[in-house]
C-alpha cells in the first residue's frame, strides 16, 4: 500500500465541486465499478470500537424507489433521476448493546481477537455504554449507532466528489412511517436496524443554482 499523495488542490477542488445535488441527469448512470468503489469506502470508514455498526441497501427497483416517495418528501426528484439510491441504516439495541451477539461475533470472527483480548475489550465497551456515554436507552443506542453511520456517509461523498461523481445525503423523510414501509416492503428487520439517512449518487443536471456559502473559517475555529 502506498502512502496516499493527492495534491491539496486536487482534494479541496473535490470539496468544492460537491454539492446537494437536488436533480440528477437520468440518462447517465454510474458502473458497477463507480458504485462499488463508493460502497468500498463506506465499507472502509472508522467506526467507535470497529464494530461497524450499519447497513447499506442499494434501491434499484423502481417500485421500491415510488413506495419512497410518500415517505421521504426531501428526495422525490432523487428518486425519479439518481443513478443509485442507498439507505443509511444504524443498529438498534438488540445489535449494539454490550452484551449482543453480534458484538461477540465482530470480535470473534470479523477482528479475530484472542479471548483475553476479547475479556478486556467487553469491559471498556460495557463501561463506555453504561458510564462514560450513558447510553441507557434504545434511542441512545440508534443515535450513537447513526453516528457511526454517518461518518461512511461523508467518506461516499467525498470519494464520490473525488471520482467526479454528485451525490445528495437526505434526511427529508419521515423516520417511522419509512421504517415501517422498510419492514413491510424491503424485507428490513427493524427491530435491529433503523434508518439514519438516505443518499443519491450519480451526475448533476445542471450546475448548482447557488454559489457556495460558508461561514468563515475563523468562526469556526478557536486555537488556543
Ligand atoms: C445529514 C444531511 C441531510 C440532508 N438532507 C437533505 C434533504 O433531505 N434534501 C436535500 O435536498 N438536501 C439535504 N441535505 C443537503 C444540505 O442542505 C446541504 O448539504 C447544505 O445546504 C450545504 O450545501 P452543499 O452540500 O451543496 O454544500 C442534507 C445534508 C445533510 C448533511
Amino acid at each position: 500500500m502506498n502512502t496516499p499523495n493527492i495534491a491539496k488542490e486536487d482534494i479541496l477542488n473535490a470539496f468544492n465541486y460537491r454539492h446537494a445535488t437536488k436533480e440528477f441527469d437520468a440518462n447517465k448512470t454510474l458502473t458497477d465499478d463507480q458504485i462499488n468503489f463508493i460502497l468500498k469506502t463506506a465499507n472502509l470508514s472508522p467506526s467507535s470500537f470497529g464494530f461497524e455498526p450499519w447497513h447499506f441497501v442499494v434501491v434499484q427497483d423502481k417500485e421500491l424507489r415510488e413506495l419512497l416517495k410518500p415517505v421521504a418528501w426531501g428526495a422525490p426528484l432523487k428518486l425519479d433521476t439518481a443513478s443509485h439510491f442507498i439507505l443509511g441504516l444504524s443498529m438498534k439495541a438488540p445489535m449494539v448493546k454490550h452484551d449482543a451477539a453480534y458484538i461477540e461475533h465482530m470480535m470473534k470472527d470479523v477482528k479475530q481477537l484472542p479471548e483475553d483480548v476479547i475479556d478486556m475489550y467487553s469491559k471498556f465497551y460495557r463501561e463506555f455504554q453504561e458510564r462514560d456515554f450513558n447510553l441507557d436507552t434504545d434511542k441512545k443506542l440508534f443515535d450513537w449507532s447513526s453516528k457511526q453511520t454517518y461518518i461512511a456517509l461523508g467518506n461516499m461523498m467525498t470519494a464520490a466528489a473525488l471520482a467526479g461523481i454528485d451525490s445528495c445525503p437526505i434526511e427529508g423523510f419521515h423516520q417511522e412511517k419509512a421504517e415501517a414501509l422498510l419492514r413491510e416492503k424491503f424485507g428490513i428487520d427493524t427491530d435491529k436496524y433503523g434508518l439514519s439517512f438516505m443518499a443519491a449518487f450519480g451526475y448533476r443536471k445542471a450546475a448548482p443554482e447557488f454559489p457556495k456559502s460558508r461561514r468563515a473559517l475563523e468562526d469556526i475555529v478557536t486555537w488556543k
